[in-house]
């Protein structure tokens, strides 16, 4: 069953009660949150997402996932461990070594949050193998991070091919997520790829029925 998670990167800041509501109202099955910190991506989107995540807590209960776009991992996590959000995800490519890999990926669960790994449309699938037994969800990149509204990058179709196949031979049980350009054919795309969670920004906002728009996508 596919499930869908929204990021409120491209949304309005004065309506975002409004389109928060909407969204759930709509079917959302988790609120994506970008956090960028304009060292590891360009964008600053630091002090609008944690804004963001408090105010979701104050309307719904839908899960909270958040996607760490930044150098200083541990700090963000423990902001997020804070707020009590229920999935934390870092960018392979922003850790050094594999031993700080592992710690941080420890840190998250002994915190009781679910800890996902994202990958970068440049970087090989195979780099994300020896971490699979630890983690709840994989994030696939098929855009470059940093912003909404970009061009799905055909070559994600394979890699997710790859990954699904890889985690299926081995028996492990992880979400395969796709981040970026996904909309009603892209989705069809990646999820006979193997994806089973769709990260949708622009496709959504953009959309003049949410409730639509997320029945395309499922
Ligand atoms: C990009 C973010 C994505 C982005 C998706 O760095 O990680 O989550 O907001 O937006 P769309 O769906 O517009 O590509
Ligand atoms: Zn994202």
């Amino acid at each position: 069953m596919v499930e869908v998670a929204t990021s409120l990167l491209s949304i309005k800041e004065q309506d975002c009660v409004q389109t928060i509501y909407n969204l759930e109202v709509a079917g959302a099955n988790y609120f994506h949150i970008d956090v960028m910190d304009g060292k590891f991506v360009k964008n600053d989107t630091t002090e609008i997402m944690r804004k963001y995540t408090e105010t979701i807590k104050q309307i719904t209960s839908t899960p909270i996932e958040v996607h760490l776009m930044v150098e200083d991992v541990e700090a963000y996590s423990k902001a997020y461990i804070d707020m009590q959000v229920k999935t934390i995800i870092f960018h392979i490519e922003s850790i050094k070594s594999e031993k700080e890999i592992m710690k941080l990926l420890s840190y998250i669960k002994e915190n009781n949050v679910q800890v996902g790994l994202s990958i970068n449309p440049n970087t090989e699938i195979e780099k994300l193998y020896p971490y699979l037994p630890y983690l709840h969800r994989i994030l696939v990149m098929s855009v470059e991070p940093g912003k909404g509204g970009q061009k799905f990058i055909e070559t994600s179709t394979e890699k997710i091919k790859r990954l699904s196949r890889f985690i299926y031979e081995n028996g492990y049980d992880i979400d395969i997520e796709v981040d970026g350009g996904i909309n009603d054919k892209t989705a069809k795309e990646v999820v006979d790829a193997g994806a089973n969670i769709l990260v949708v920004g622009s496709y959504m906002i953009n959309s003049s029925n949410y409730k639509e728009a997320m029945q395309k996508l499922k």
